[in-house]
């Protein structure tokens, strides 16, 4: 059933970004077609030699042993960190505090900054297009602090609405949390002018999202202007389990610890207990320094990439893609137009249901995500349940397209509907 991919062609002028063969998986199977780096990224071989390389030639605890061996790993993880931070342009390295990933880095923003801040009256708002990972945390603190939780709207190509976000801050704005490019649609926010709005209409922190513009965007901390900025590694190339929050130094100074346990204090008595310095003090417990590793392999291998030209590539791999769905008879793309997006491509086709739309593909070989995206404000204010996605990483090439296409047709054959 699968295509061969002996006749695989690359993007004229992104030829060089392309590099499937760098990708274990991929290479092991040229007619797999992943299209579903937005859920999370393949690996390249560097990543996993990395993480192998540290575990046989480092691993010890970090910041535990005097002994040579955990000095290294100490030093692994310390130059791991340095070298994200230099990627997501931090130049206060002790200010990225690696996390499981986007999601508990979020939790740790609503959870320590959220309840030593919002009380009863205060009012928090998130957006319509929010991952459930920074819509929930912040619902939920809403209902334990008896704050009011607005939610900002959407145009009807789903871009925020900035009227209506200049319409809900004020004076008990505590929070404003949005992303800075939607998983579900791909719309990428704009995040200045929002960051602008909050600072001219209220006293609110900004909480970024950042999942998914690291992997696809260059991306500065230290220009963007928001207060909290959060990412997830799988989706950068870099392993599962690791990610991290980036904040401003006199505001994670101020937070009280999100976890407690090893590591994190400076003094435990019988009685009371004084927190270590930045990041420890958000870091309780033996950290991930393998994927933290891996992770930096990840980075040095987008670094050599330039992300200038993973944003072009994907920015041409998304206006194919745009052309030869808008072909296809019955199939609606929801989203702002192809520019305003990053690579993602949410569509429905006629009343074919997604997931048996995602697998009539997968029996091509195409790898798609199908559902509510984890965003289900969203699927409530475009009123369907679900939508197919697909979307585009630095090892995906037109034949990748072809497939998608190839595979959509054949979906519209099982189902019945007249090629055209
Ligand atoms: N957040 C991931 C996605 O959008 C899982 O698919």
């Amino acid at each position: 059933m699968r295509a061969s991919r002996s006749e695989v062609r690359t993007f004229n002028g992104a030829r060089d970004v392309n590099r499937r063969a760098d990708f274990p998986l991929l290479a092991n199977d040229p007619g797999l077609h992943y299209l579903d780096s937005a859920a999370t990224s393949q690996k390249p071989a560097s990543v996993l030699d990395a993480i192998r390389d540290f575990y046989e030639t480092s691993n010890a605890n970090p910041h535990r042993g005097a002994y040579a061996l955990s000095v290294r790993a100490t030093e692994c993880y310390q130059q791991a960190r340095q070298r994200i931070a230099r990627f997501l342009g931090v130049r206060d390295v002790d200010c990225l505090i690696f996390t499981r990933g986007t999601t508990e880095a979020l939790n740790l923003v609503a959870n320590s900054w959220g309840r030593a801040h919002v009380s009863h009256g205060d009012e928090i708002v998130v957006t319509a297009l929010e991952h459930h990972a920074n819509f929930v945390p912040w619902q939920q603190l809403a209902i334990e602090k008896q704050a009011r939780l607005r939610v900002c709207e959407l145009s009807s190509d789903g871009r925020l609405d900035l009227d209506c976000l200049r319409g809900l801050l004020n004076s008990r704005t505590r929070v404003v949390a949005f992303n800075h490019v939607s998983n579900a649609l791909g719309t990428i926010n704009p995040v200045a002018e929002i960051v602008e709005l909050i600072r001219e209409n209220s006293d609110a922190i900004s909480v970024c999202d950042g999942a998914q513009s690291a992997p696809h965007l260059p991306v500065s901390f230290d220009t963007l202007g928001v207060d909290f900025y959060a990412f997830s590694g799988h989706k950068m190339l870099g392993p599962m389990g690791i990610g991290g929050l980036i904040g401003k130094r006199a505001t994670l100074e101020a937070m009280p610890p999100y976890q407690t346990g090893g590591d994190m204090i400076e003094f435990v008595g019988d009685e009371r207990t004084t927190w270590n310095v930045l990041p420890h003090k958000f870091e309780a417990g033996t950290p991930n320094a393998a994927d933290a590793v891996g992770l930096s392999a990840a980075v040095e291998y987008l670094e050599a990439l330039g992300m200038d030209r993973v944003l072009s590539h994907e920015r041409s791999l998304m206006s194919r893609a745009q052309t030869r769905l808008e072909e296809i008879e019955g199939l609606r793309i929801y989203g702002p137009p192809a520019l305003g997006r990053s690579g993602v491509v949410s569509f429905t086709m006629n009343d074919v249901h997604p997931h048996d739309l995602a697998t009539i593909l997968d029996g091509q070989g195409v790898c798609i995500r199908a559902g509510h995206h984890c965003a289900q404000p969203l699927m409530r204010r475009l009123d369907v349940p679900a939508t197919a996605r697909a979307s585009f990483y630095v090892y995906n090439d037109e034949a990748d397209i072809d497939a998608l296409v190839t595979g959509i047709m054949k979906a519209r054959e099982i189902f019945g509907y007249v090629p055209t």
